[in-house]
């Protein structure tokens, strides 16, 4: 795969030129609370535009997903809500995923790392790593509450962060000066408030600092890789990596598989990206209703994306390929690690401690989700750089470049059709004038333009260049007049509906519940040309609707964001 990887630069198809399946993975979400706009602009979003995409051009690909079911925090809050662990992330399984559908993120699935398929798959991999001495154990010093009897992990004991001095932080995170303190002061139990003890524990460590060298090869050999990641990546490297401790002296998680680690658990980053295998897994024998379908050819074969934020990269670009080189590849590393930066609200970070954030489930509650989803795809770039959630610019962007430039020309052409030619897409005639050939030019070239950046992951510059030609039409359409020209009106009116049709395919990846809109006007439900989610990509350059077609109920797809609809959200933020 690598080696042909830089070939073909100029068809719609770029770097990934082969014809592999794909997996795309996005970022798993904890269990145990609301997807907001922050999750869905750095991951989910981008993952989405990307799969369908590959869908469009034919080829065979699945977005895996799950809930991330374990870990201290997860386990804090169900029993605030005094809920078993396992009600509680189930029920957040489930919202999380209709918040997803009604966004239109597309997964083929989403489970869960607490699935037994992936406590069995962790639990290999652990005793693979174990026999290939990747694994040591060692006493380690642990808060211990004795009132509660138990050990405290993590999220169970707050006190005062060395560090900033900032009281009431956990003693895994201080969410004021975003350290971990390396011992925090005045310890309590979080459950009880009493002080804890300190007392031994097994734990189990895997050695990281074993795949220092073959990181480094990886990192350097993967071209696929953003480069500014790769560099700081390997500074990390060579300043020396630290061991893991994998394990945590809970009962909620899966358990370690050794005779003497009763209580043990193993820690959350150790199982959730292995769930990323586990689900496809499961996925594929669920789909061939057999338990034989070998998940590890399928993976093997394919080409692999795990969509990622970059607060997660330390994870993905050496603790999730290092586990893999660890049990001698059994599982391919994998070919890209798209990355992307923090949302901002308003210039500020969000937080979710300080109600500073939207819920995707509220946005959408108050505006066409595919909003949302034009919006962010033309403001994240594929780098790290942070983008900026904005109401303001939000409404801007959407009444300008949405609606008064694309919506308008769809609807201008579309209802001409309808008023003019009873419906009916008329008989262009045999001869086409220099604007005319200009704009078949435009639909010709465009497939492989907007292809070729889509493949790329630059995801915002190929919605521009869809803006583009969607001007390049609207200025078409206003030159020719086709209310006056009745001689060249039919042309004009052939050629743009054509246009429609190109943009309503290259606009599914971006806005799939608009289009589906923009193809039913177009008539071509009932044509016979299928759903819209299903055309070919290099259709979009050609010219298929005929003459004597016949269009849908045309009518506004898109309505306008009126400043009322703005000042009403950014009371809700307080602002
Ligand atoms: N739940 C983690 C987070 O939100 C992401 C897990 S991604 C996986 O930061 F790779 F580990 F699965
Ligand atoms: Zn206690």
């Amino acid at each position: 795969m690598r080696g042909s990887s830089k070939e073909i630069k100029s068809n719609s198809r770029g770097r990934t030129s082969s014809n592999k399946s794909a997996i795309v993975t996005s970022a798993l979400p904890y269990a145990n609370g609301e997807i907001h706009l922050g999750h869905v602009a750095s991951t989910y979003l981008p993952a989405d535009i990307f799969t369908r995409f590959f869908r469009l051009l034919g080829r065979e690909i699945y977005h895996i997903c799950a809930s991330d079911d374990f870990g201290t925090p997860v386990l804090i809050k169900a029993e605030k809500e005094s809920k078993t662990p396992a009600d509680y992330v189930d029920l957040w399984n489930k919202r999380d995923y209709e918040d997803f559908k009604s966004f239109g993120i597309s997964f083929d699935f989403f489970y869960k790392t607490s699935s037994k398929e992936n406590a069995e798959f962790v639990q290999y991999v652990f005793k693979k790593l174990y026999e290939k001495g990747h694994i040591y154990e060692q006493a380690v010093i642990q808060f211990y509450c004795q009132f509660d009897e138990k050990f405290l992990p993590d999220r169970y004991v707050i006190g005062t962060c060395p560090n900033c001095g900032a009281e009431n932080q956990y003693s895994d995170l201080c969410e004021k000066c975003g350290r971990v303190p390396e011992q925090i002061l005045e310890p309590k139990c979080s459950i009880c408030g009493r002080p804890p003890v300190k007392r031994s524990s097994k734990h189990y460590f895997f050695k990281l600092s074993n795949f220092s060298q073959q990181l480094k090869i990886w990192l350097n050999n993967n071209e696929n890789l953003q480069s500014d990641i790769r560099n700081y990546v390997i500074n990390w490297i060579n300043e020396g990596l630290q061991d893991w401790d994998i394990t945590r002296d809970l009962s909620w998680g899966v358990p370690i598989p050794m005779p003497d680690a009763k209580g043990k658990v193993f820690y959350g980053w150790f199982d959730n990206h292995l769930c990323y295998i586990s689900t496809l897994t499961t996925y594929l024998q669920k789909k061939s209703h057999s338990t034989k379908t070998d998940g590890k050819k399928y993976w093997n074969d394919s080409e692999i994306y795990h969509f990622i934020g970059k607060d997660i990269v330390y994870h993905h670009y050496l603790f999730l390929p290092a586990m893999r080189m660890g049990i001698d590849q059994e599982y391919k590393l994998p070919d890209y690690i798209p990355t992307r930066g923090h949302l901002m609200l308003h210039n500020q970070k969000i937080s979710k401690s300080r109600s500073w954030y939207i819920s995707l489930r509220d946005f959408i509650a108050a505006f066409n989700p595919d909003y949302l989803r034009f919006y962010i795809a033309s403001v994240a770039p594929y780098s790290q750089a942070d983008v900026n959630f904005d109401w303001n610019a939000f409404s801007e962007k959407i009444n300008n470049e949405l609606i008064a430039n694309v919506g308008n020309f769809i609807n201008r052409a579309l209802f001409f059709v309808q008023k003019t030619f009873d419906g009916k897409v008329p008989e262009p005639s045999s001869e086409n004038d220099v604007d005319d050939r200009d704009s078949i030019k435009e639909i010709e070239k465009i497939a492989d333009e907007v292809g070729f950046l889509l493949s790329e992951n630059e995801l915002d510059k190929a919605l521009r260049r869809i803006l583009k030609f969607a001007t390049h039409f609207n200025q078409y359409f206003q030159k020719k007049e086709p209310w006056s020209n009745k001689a060249t009106a039919n042309t004009t009116l052939f050629i743009a509906v054509n246009a429609v049709r190109s943009l309503a395919i290259m606009l599914e990846p971006f806005i799939p519940l608009s289009s589906e809109r923009i193809w039913s006007q177009l008539g071509m439900d009932e044509s016979g040309a299928g759903s819209i989610h299903k055309q070919q990509w290099k259709s979009v350059s050609q010219i298929t609707i005929p003459s004597g077609h016949i269009l849908g109920n045309v009518e506004p797809i898109f309505r306008k964001i009126e400043s009322k609809d703005i000042d009403a959200q950014k009371a809700k933020l307080s602002m």
